[in-house]
């Protein structure tokens, strides 16, 4: 097993390109089953839940090429719609072939994602809007099984804001027969850049970026060639990086405009940030502020940047209240980080942190993808040496992270237990 070894105390300067959004090029993945002409997408990041998604799709028989950073998928003919259970235990995400096998195939089983080290994470709305767009829907032996001759245009009222559920039901949307009109749907970048693919696929959808979207189903929908948006999550995750350890960096390729909620925290915390139309530049202060927040869909902040911002309270000036209000159990880092010096006190879906002088190094467990980055980042001014087991959390989500965290001058290393 891998293990990250960071000495802190380096201040990160630099420059850093950023890769393509994991949470946009997984439904795009999905999304090309819609159709027997093949789909190009460019800007792909290299990361484990890709090839996860790549060989889940593969199986089904869609067919894949893959070249430096564009993947071309091909589902001509799609010959098994399953997605089982060691896939779908790997990556919750692979629930969103549901959607598009159903409207294309007719028919779907999919396992039953179960809890994850952040919550139950149930998938009822799914399930409730594809019968509600008339497929039979029922649940065996721990998998969905889904079918429907043709998908029915239906209105679609969502219970709670849910990104992957807006994706699977707008991804069927754009097959079945008539209209669909999905309300208190997500309004995240990522399910606007899905929406934008489906478009370009010849998909009829209006309201993109709003929270009532209107699908007119077609017939067919054809190939297209499509670049995957900026990960506005792994940017945050570089800028808390960088100014948690007073450094200054310029991001480039950077998704701007989808990070207004986080800039904003950075800019309270004592952070300069300049934003242009595709980068971003940030010069932290020697010591930053502690700064409250609450966590919320798109626009507001979100649940995925909230580990990352607990490493900055640990160390500012001050004390911080943190709301998760997303996930009900997303504080798992919080004891690793004490377990490095922090003061953080959880109660419910609150925690308070009380910021401290300074973390120590120590051996930390990463239990899920963004906790490992939150750890990462108090690794980077901990004093001695952090090491951050159960790297493949990692591996999910950050493209090269310790080459571009060592490119901003951070002393880290992949080692072998
Ligand atoms: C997506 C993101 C994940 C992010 C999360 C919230 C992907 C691949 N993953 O996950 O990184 O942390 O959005 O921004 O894009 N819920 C229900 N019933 C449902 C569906 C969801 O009760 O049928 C609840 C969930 O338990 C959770 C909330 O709704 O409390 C939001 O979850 P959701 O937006 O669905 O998260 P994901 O799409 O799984």
């Amino acid at each position: 097993m891998e293990k990250l070894r960071i000495t802190g105390g380096r201040r990160l300067v630099g420059e850093v390109a950023c890769s393509g959004a994991k949470n946009a090029v997984l439904p795009m993945m999905c999304a090309a089953l819609l159709t027997r002409e093949p789909v190009t997408l460019t800007h792909v990041p290299e990361l484990q839940d890709v090839a996860t998604l790549l060989s889940l799709l593969e199986r089904m028989g869609v067919s894949v090429q893959r070249s430096g950073d564009t993947v071309t998928l091909c589902a001509r003919t799609i010959d098994s719609p399953t997605a089982p259970y060691e896939l779908v235990k790997a990556m919750r995400a692979s629930i969103l072939v549901l959607g598009p096998l159903v409207a294309r195939a007719g028919e779907a089983v999919v396992s039953l994602p179960g809890g994850c080290a952040i919550g139950a994470r149930p998938v009822d709305q799914h399930l409730k809007g594809l019968a509600a767009m008339g497929a039979e829907v029922r649940v065996e032996h721990g998998d969905i099984h889904a079918c429907a001759r043709r998908l029915r245009g239906a209105r679609i009222v969502f219970d709670v804001v849910t990104v992957t559920g807006t994706e699977n039901l707008l991804m069927a949307a754009t097959l079945a027969e008539g209209v669909t009109v999905i309300e208190n749907a997500a309004r995240e970048p990522e399910v606007q850049d899905l929406a934008r693919l489906l478009v370009a696929m010849g998909a009829e959808i209006d309201g993109i970026g709003s929270d009532t979207l209107v699908v007119r189903g077609v017939e067919r929908l054809h190939g297209a060639t499509y670049r995957v948006m900026s990960d506005r999550i792994e940017a945050g995750t570089y800028l808390c990086a960088v100014a948690i350890t007073g450094g200054e960096v310029v991001l480039t390729d950077a998704p701007a405009r989808a990070l207004d909620a986080v800039i904003h925290k950075l800019r309270e915390a004592g952070c300069s940030v300049e934003v242009g139309e595709d980068w971003l530049r940030l010069v932290a202060p020697r010591r930053l502020r502690a700064v409250d927040l609450r966590t919320a869909p798109y626009p507001g902040f979100p649940t995925d940047m909230q580990a990352q911002f607990m490493a900055l309270d640990s160390v500012a000036m001050g004390s911080a209240v943190i709301r998760e209000t997303i996930f009900e159990n997303r504080f798992m880092h919080a004891v690793e980080l004490q377990r490095l010096g922090a003061n953080i006190h959880i109660d419910g879906a609150t925690a308070v942190v009380t910021g401290v002088e300074g973390l120590q190094g120590a051996t930390v467990m990463a239990t899920d993808l963004r906790a490992s980055a939150g750890l990462v980042i108090a690794g980077l001014v901990a004093e001695g040496e952090t090491v951050i087991e159960q790297l493949h959390h990692l591996d999910r989500g950050y493209e090269r992270l310790e080459a571009k965290l060592a490119s901003l001058g951070a002393a880290v290393a992949r080692v072998e237990r």
